[in-house]
């Protein structure tokens, strides 16, 4: 079968890579996107292990719709009753680009209408819409009136992996944090520490890394494969009880976080707990500029998320908090490799080193950088 995962901006390498490792072979890599080619267990596989995919997509049709009637007609050619039961409820989510067709939610409506009137005109029954927990989510994407639907194979975005707890202000997405952790090339086994770690988002995702934990374990929820025709209960099963084996419980690095805020750091505690990590990472209340690297341990990385100063007249406590960080890592983190995920590139000069790397990525909205920069005993100049 043909399927898609998308992910965020920067990270689509990184996710052919994690697909290909998982035996898929790689059609296409596009913006945000990765196409490929796999069986149903690939797909099940994806969606319990995939940690840069947000969505998996399972292309149902692709037809080219210059205007309303086209667009109802062709989605009225594709057998709806094959992919959606009478008893079950469904969504679509339409995304127009550069298309004669102004407003995406025109667009859903209008399929949203096709699908119902056939099974109308079919059966005399229709199955309801459901926006927030469908059965089976569809999703349709428009570009220059090129139309794709797809069948939202995790039926949810896969970033939320389930094992958040709470959160402070501005925690990363996991997806990103994953990102960040794989960017970095780390091997899974030196010390990784983020001295503002907040909910620890990126200790976490290392965690699940490191322990060969597959992410998608944690959800709650049915995965919206598991409401479709085809869905092989047993092949389901067969591939969750190989990634519960795969999971190694003995710590397999030393990860620690630490964060100025109590309160912040009792809610990493919590989500750590709940990803059933506690053993393996090590949480203080400190204020960045009394990190140290662990003397009983061989260098490693830091990997951090400092707070960005989004609202006016921060500019000057924000260049002094990266001035503090940038010193930090000279004076204490000597042989280490340290980035920082910024989108305050004013105040990421402050920290007065020069990066080895810059990643460029969003963080939601905001243009951000990954800076690396890779300290030594001659970087105190
Ligand atoms: C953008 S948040 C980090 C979010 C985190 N990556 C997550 O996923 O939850 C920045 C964090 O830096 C912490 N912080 C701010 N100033 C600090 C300082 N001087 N020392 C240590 N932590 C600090 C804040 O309390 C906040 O939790």
């Amino acid at each position: 079968m043909h399927l898609t995962a998308t992910t965020q901006f920067g990270l689509e390498e990184l996710l052919a890579d994690e697909l290909h490792a998982l035996g898929a072979d790689i059609t296409h890599v596009g913006s945000r996107a990765v196409e490929f080619v796999g069986d149903q267990k690939l797909l099940y596989e994806t969606v319990l292990w995939s940690r840069l995919a947000m969505r998996l997509l399972r292309p149902i049709a692709g037809f080219y719709a210059p205007d309303e009637a086209t667009l109802y007609r062709e989605t009225g050619r594709i057998n709806w009753a094959e992919l959606i039961g009478p008893d079950q409820t469904f969504a679509i989510t339409a995304v127009v680009n550069k298309s004669s067709f102004e407003h995406s939610l025109y667009v859903a409506q209008l399929t949203k209408d096709a699908i119902v009137d056939q099974f109308r005109k079919r059966t005399g029954r229709r199955p309801d819409v459901d926006t927030r927990h469908p059965d089976v989510r569809l999703h349709l994407r428009m570009l220059e009136n090129d139309v794709i639907i797809s069948r939202d194979a995790a039926g949810d975005s896969l970033h939320r992996r389930g094992y958040r707890q709470a959160t402070n202000d501005a925690p990363l997405n996991e997806v990103l944090a994953a990102g960040l952790v794989l960017l970095s090339g780390w091997d899974g086994r030196k010390p990784l520490l983020d001295p503002m770690c907040g909910s620890a988002t990126i200790l976490t995702e290392a965690g699940l890394i490191a322990q060969r934990m597959a992410p998608g374990l944690f959800n709650p929820n049915k995965f919206g494969f598991e409401n479709w025709a085809d869905f092989n209960p047993r092949l389901w099963q067969q591939v969750r009880q190989e990634a519960l084996a795969q999971r190694i419980i003995e710590p397999q690095a030393y990860l620690a976080g630490s964060d100025i805020d109590p309160h912040v750091v009792e809610q990493a505690r919590r989500n750590i707990a709940a990803a059933d990590l506690t053993d393996c990472i090590h949480l203080e209340v400190a204020d960045v500029k009394d990190a140290r690297r662990p003397h009983d341990q061989p260098p490693g990385l830091l990997i951090t998320n400092p707070p960005y100063g989004e609202r006016l007249g921060q500019e000057t406590e924000m260049a002094a908090l990266y001035k503090t960080i940038g010193d930090t890592l000279k004076t204490n983190f000597q042989d280490y490799e340290a980035y920082v995920f910024t989108g305050n590139l004013e105040a990421a000069k402050s920290v007065g080193l020069k990066p080895k790397r810059r990643v460029p990525l969003f963080n939601g909205p905001i243009d951000c950088r990954l800076l690396k920069y890779e300290l030594y005993a001659g970087s105190r100049r």
